[in-house]
């Protein structure tokens, strides 16, 4: 709690008047951004994990189609995320969590889209409009919202310092890639060498914004939509793969492995 009494530009006082005011509203706001993202986020993040594509996942049940439609989706996000991420660099709302070289996913995506659908990866893949959607969100976010783009970088790369690494090995041994890491670029992140450590100070830089009560609130509930709009791409693409099935159309190509 040493941290706390010593936050910049909050007195003793006020953060005293915070102590107390934790007693008549039972989420108070006297706790680190970071604290009450995880618990605001605890239940949608259940809601992710239970999706039938997140299921069968994590029980290595994805095939090579599956993977490649979730890789492309997310370098339509990663994308958007990362151009408003820029925009934002030398915004003060955003700046202290602005971490190019450690987390940014986009060039890790095209090298897995040039491995999963060769050179003309980019003219091979589309985006689905449950993809589009969240995509625009990150746009209208980014250029109006600045402030709530915080929610969105947690969401996403936190989540991919924290599960994904799991899923790293599962799609791994899934789909038979090889050990040399090719395919995989998105679930590596060279440039951060103990993951643990990172989210803390990923967290400690969230908790470092200057931020008032009612823009927490609207940050808390951003994070909540970020992840509903995660859940949508994976229910879509879930969807699409299952009709494809339906229609007999063959969803997994002869080069597809699939072990199960
Ligand atoms: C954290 C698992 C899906 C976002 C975590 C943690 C695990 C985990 C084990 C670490 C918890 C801790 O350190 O206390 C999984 C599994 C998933 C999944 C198995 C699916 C099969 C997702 C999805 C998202 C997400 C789809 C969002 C798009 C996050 C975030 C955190 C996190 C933001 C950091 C929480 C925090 O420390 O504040 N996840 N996750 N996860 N996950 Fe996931």
């Amino acid at each position: 709690t040493s941290n706390r009494t010593t936050r910049k530009g909050r007195s003793e006082a006020t953060w005293r008047n915070m102590q107390t005011s934790k007693t008549h509203s039972s989420e108070s706001m006297s706790k680190d951004l970071s604290e009450l993202m995880k618990e605001a986020t605890k239940e949608v993040h259940e809601q992710a994990e239970n999706t039938p594509f997140m299921m069968n996942f994590q029980k290595g049940q994805v095939s090579l189609h599956e993977f490649k439609l979730v890789a492309a989706s997310l370098y339509f996000i990663y994308s958007a995320l990362e151009e408003e991420s820029e925009r934002n660099k030398d915004n003060p709302v955003y700046a202290p969590v602005y971490f190019p070289a450690e987390l940014h996913r986009k060039a890790a995506l095209e090298q897995d889209l040039e491995y999963f659908y060769g050179r003309n990866w980019k003219e091979e893949i589309a985006c689905p409009q449950a993809t589009q959607k969240y995509v625009e969100r990150l746009h209208y976010v980014g250029k109006n919202q600045p402030e709530l783009l915080v929610a969105h970088a947690y969401t996403r790369y936190l989540g991919d310092l924290s599960g994904g690494q799991v899923l790293k090995k599962i799609a791994q041994k899934a789909l038979q890639l090889p050990s040399t890491g090719e395919g995989l670029a998105f679930f590596t992140f060279d440039g951060v060498s103990n993951a643990t450590k990172f989210k803390q100070l990923y967290r400690s830089r969230m908790n470092a914004l200057e931020m008032d009560l009612a823009t927490k609130k609207r940050v808390l509930e951003e994070a909540k939509k970020a992840f509903l709009l995660n859940i949508q791409v994976f229910e879509a693409l879930q969807e699409l793969v299952s009709k494809g099935q339906e229609n007999g159309h063959p969803v997994q190509l002869k080069a597809e492995l699939r072990t199960r």
